[in-house]
């Protein structure tokens, strides 16, 4: 498992004003957008591309554009979905699948609660957008779940990840070369909620403005 934590100011700034608790909804929306799609510049450095043929008004050259099938970007609702506009912004024609998860609070397990993907994912190249790595365990389930339906590789493009969410997909995983983590910071640890520290709160709520 790779993970890369990406260093940029533009990023460290906009994280900061998301950070900040008076930032109203409207806002912080904003500006998780923006900063997928900075991440998401990072996360897509190795999409399958292939050569193309064009024609310039000067010549013909040969170019660069998508394999198909295009890669696929699954937002975890709720929270992932606040993430979505920022990555199809970058990739405008990835196909969109959709994984609602939930954390039982008590237990802090991931539960499964809908799903919208495709059936086969054999050799698929899939984006996973869920903005708070916490205890791992909502990525751990989504992961497993995109391999089981035989997607070739997964990258999950997170805000914030725990110390221990990482360890503990570093150890499920180990070194599969298949799956790589981007996020905008690694902070500094979990609290008795596994709620991450600093962090920015409950995503899902900042994002929308209620519970649930
Ligand atoms: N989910 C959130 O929304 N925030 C956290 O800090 C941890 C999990």
């Amino acid at each position: 498992m790779r993970v890369l934590e990406v260093d940029h100011p533009l990023v460290a700034h906009k994280l900061t004003v998301l950070r900040d608790k008076t930032t109203p909804s409207p806002v912080f929306r904003q500006l998780t957008e923006e900063l997928v799609t900075l991440l998401a510049y990072e996360a897509t450095r190795d999409v399958r591309t292939q050569p193309v043929e064009i024609e310039t008004p000067v010549t013909r050259t040969v170019g660069t554009a998508f394999t198909k099938p295009t890669p696929l970007v699954v937002p975890i609702l709720r929270a992932g979905l606040g993430m979505l506009e920022g990555m199809t912004k970058l990739v405008p024609t990835a196909e969109v699948g959709f994984l609602g998860m939930a954390r039982n609070e008590e237990t802090l397990e991931a539960i499964t609660y809908a799903e919208r993907l495709p059936a086969d994912l054999t050799g698929r190249q899939v984006f996973v957008l869920d903005p708070m790595l916490a205890t791992g365990g909502t990525l751990r389930e989504a992961i497993k779940f995109l391999f089981a339906r035989g997607a070739a590789d997964v990258t999950c493009i997170c805000l914030l990840g725990a110390p221990e969410g990482l360890k503990m997909l570093e150890a499920e995983l180990g070194d599969a070369e298949n799956v790589t983590i981007v996020l905008a910071s690694v902070d500094d640890r979990l609290d008795e909620h596994a709620y991450i520290v600093p962090g920015l709160g409950d995503a899902g709520d900042r994002l929308y403005g209620i519970a649930g």
